[in-house]
């Protein structure tokens, strides 16, 4: 009789757990989902301006003179190998090399506003593309 008590305020604590609970930590709600989709397309338009022109750079140069639209840059084959860097680097590490060399500034640090902002944009030109980490 103990024996039946105890497992039915077993079953009891199990079947309450189960409803009271959430089922997954990763609910979330239609507003969520625009609320985060708002600020990535406002952190990826930040990037959009620094791009074309709105870097603080110690010359006139500015990245879309060389990749206009960020459509020859290919951020879906990162981390890759980089000569220009001698490792399997990752995309911020290129936009660095980019920022010291044609544009002469100082790099950035890797997860500063600026870098994010500009892989936001680099990575929204090419959405759709498959990965294809590591290919040249
Ligand atoms: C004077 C021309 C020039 C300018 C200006 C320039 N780049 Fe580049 N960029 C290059 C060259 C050359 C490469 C090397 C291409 C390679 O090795 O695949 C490159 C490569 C890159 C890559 C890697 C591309 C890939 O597909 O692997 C990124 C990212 C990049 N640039 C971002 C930027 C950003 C951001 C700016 C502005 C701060 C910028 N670049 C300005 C010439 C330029």
């Amino acid at each position: 009789m103990k024996l039946y008590k105890m497992m039915s305020a077993c079953l009891l604590t199990c079947t309450l757990l189960t409803i009271c609970m959430p089922s997954s930590a990763d609910q979330f709600t239609e507003a969520d989902v625009k609320r985060w989709t708002n600020e990535y397309m406002s952190v990826m338009k930040q990037g959009e301006k620094l791009f074309h022109g709105g870097l603080k750079a110690n010359n006139t140069v500015s990245c879309d003179q060389c990749h206009p639209n960020a459509t020859n840059i290919h951020p879906e084959t990162y981390p890759k190998f980089q000569k220009q860097l001698g490792k399997v680097a990752v995309l911020g590490e290129m936009i660095n090399w980019c920022i010291m060399n044609p544009t002469e500034s100082e790099p950035l640090e890797l997860d500063s506003n600026e870098i994010i902002a500009l892989q936001a944009y680099i990575h929204y030109e090419r959405r759709g593309v498959a990965l294809q980490p590591g290919k040249h």
